[in-house]
Formats: structure tokens, C-alpha cells, sequence
């Protein structure tokens, strides 16, 4: 008798833990659909995203089990419009890859709201005003990837914190300002891409620390 209810038991709690996978899943699906209302220029590239099926939309990528949404390349598209502030929802993306599109607006602070991101690549479009200081939120963020928009501001000096930062590539934009100094302290940091901006100072004695780099342009 025992085993059967501690067996029913089992399946019960298994059974709740897929309704709340399937729940967040559900959410997952909504919080995409308010993001492709932000785009235009979608008719033809994102026809399929319509339907319960969201893992089967093109350029989202599920996980296997959660079906959360894990990845969302929607790069070379000629997708013009904004980046929705939707896309914080999306609380189990590791990658968002919109490079080489026509997207213009802010990067919205609620980016900073996608706390398992590992990879985050905007370049090439059209995004103006500042890099938001919430992306500096994003502990397990080892890619950014910002180069070729209209970014204005300064560095926000907290990007030299992220622990797992290996690539930053701010180059081409309007960004002004001081480097960060406490960017060359970054252990971990391997490359970092500057050039084609209008930043101020001298190149800093601190920059031997960067002991991990293995590529820099900053003129
Ligand atoms: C899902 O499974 C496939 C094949 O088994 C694998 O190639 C893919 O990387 C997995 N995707 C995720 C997000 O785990
Ligand atoms: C996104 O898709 C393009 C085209 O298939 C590919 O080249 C690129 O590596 C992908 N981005 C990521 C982050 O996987």
C-alpha cells in the first residue's frame, strides 16, 4: 500500500512540475509574440510565429525539456522596428542574436531582466541612446556584442565587473567618454573592441592586467 501512494505521490508531484514547465513554456510563447509586435518588416520572415507551437517558430530554439525559450537568432533578416521591453520575460534565454538587421530605438533596461544570458549580439543595426547600466545585471553575460549602431554615452563602468565577460565589442558607435578603468582589470576579458568611437584619455598603465587579452582596438 505504501509504495502505491508514495508511487502515486511521485507521479502527482511529477505531473505538477510538467504543468509549470508547460506553464512557464505558455508564457514564453506570449512574451515572443509581444516581441515580434515591436518589429516591422516581419511579414514575410515571421509568418510562421503564430500558433501554440512556439519551440517550432523560426529562430527560437527551446530547451529539450522546459520548452522555455533558450535561444532567439533572428540575425540577416532586415527586421526594422524595436527591440520590445518584452524580451525581459524570456528568463531562460542564453543567446539573443539580432545582428545585421535595420533596428533602431534603445536597447531597452529590461534586457538586464534576462538573468541567464551568456551571449547578446545587436550589432550592425541602427540602436541609438545609451548602453542601459542594467546589462551590467547579467552575471553569466560572456559575449557582448554591440559594434556598427548609433550607441551614445559613456561606458557604463560597471560592464568591467561581469565576472564571465570574454568578449566586448563596442566599436563603431558614438559612445563618448572615459574608458573604464577598472576594464583592465578584468582577468578574464579577451577581447576588446573600442575603435571607432569618441572616447577620451590616455591609454592606462592598467592595462597590463589584462593578462587574458588577446585582442584590443581602441583608436
Ligand atoms: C536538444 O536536443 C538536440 C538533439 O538531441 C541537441 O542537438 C540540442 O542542442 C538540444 N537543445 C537544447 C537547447 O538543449
Ligand atoms: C544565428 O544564425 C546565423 C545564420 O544561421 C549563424 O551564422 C549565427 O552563428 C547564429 N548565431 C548564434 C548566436 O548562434
Amino acid at each position: 500500500m505504501a509504495a502505491t501512494a508514495a508511487a502515486a505521490y511521485g507521479a502527482l508531484i511529477a505531473s505538477l512540475l510538467l504543468l509549470l514547465a508547460a506553464g512557464a513554456a505558455a508564457d514564453d510563447g506570449a512574451a515572443l509574440l509581444e516581441v515580434k509586435k515591436s518589429f516591422r518588416n516581419v511579414g514575410n520572415v515571421l509568418y510562421d510565429w503564430s500558433g501554440d507551437d512556439h519551440c517550432s517558430w523560426r529562430g527560437v530554439l527551446c530547451d529539450n525539456v522546459t520548452f522555455a525559450v533558450a535561444a532567439l537568432n533572428l540575425s540577416g533578416l532586415n527586421l526594422e522596428g524595436e527591440i520590445s521591453p518584452a524580451v525581459g520575460a524570456l528568463k531562460s534565454l542564453v543567446s539573443i542574436d539580432l545582428k545585421s538587421n535595420g533596428l533602431t530605438g534603445q536597447i531597452p533596461d529590461e534586457i538586464g531582466d534576462c538573468s541567464s544570458i551568456k551571449t547578446l549580439d545587436l550589432s550592425f543595426n541602427n540602436l541609438d541612446g545609451d548602453i542601459p547600466f542594467s546589462v551590467s545585471k547579467l552575471k553569466h553575460l560572456e559575449t557582448l556584442i554591440l559594434k556598427n549602431n548609433q550607441l551614445v554615452g559613456a561606458i557604463p563602468s560597471t560592464l568591467s565587473q561581469l565576472p564571465n565577460l570574454k568578449i566586448l565589442d563596442l566599436a563603431q558607435n558614438k559612445l563618448s567618454g572615459e574608458i573604464p578603468r577598472l576594464i583592465y582589470w578584468n582577468e578574464v576579458l579577451q577581447y576588446l573592441g573600442l575603435r571607432g568611437n569618441q572616447l577620451e584619455g590616455t591609454l592606462s598603465p592598467d592595462m597590463c592586467q589584462l593578462t587574458g587579452l588577446w585582442y584590443l582596438t581602441i583608436a
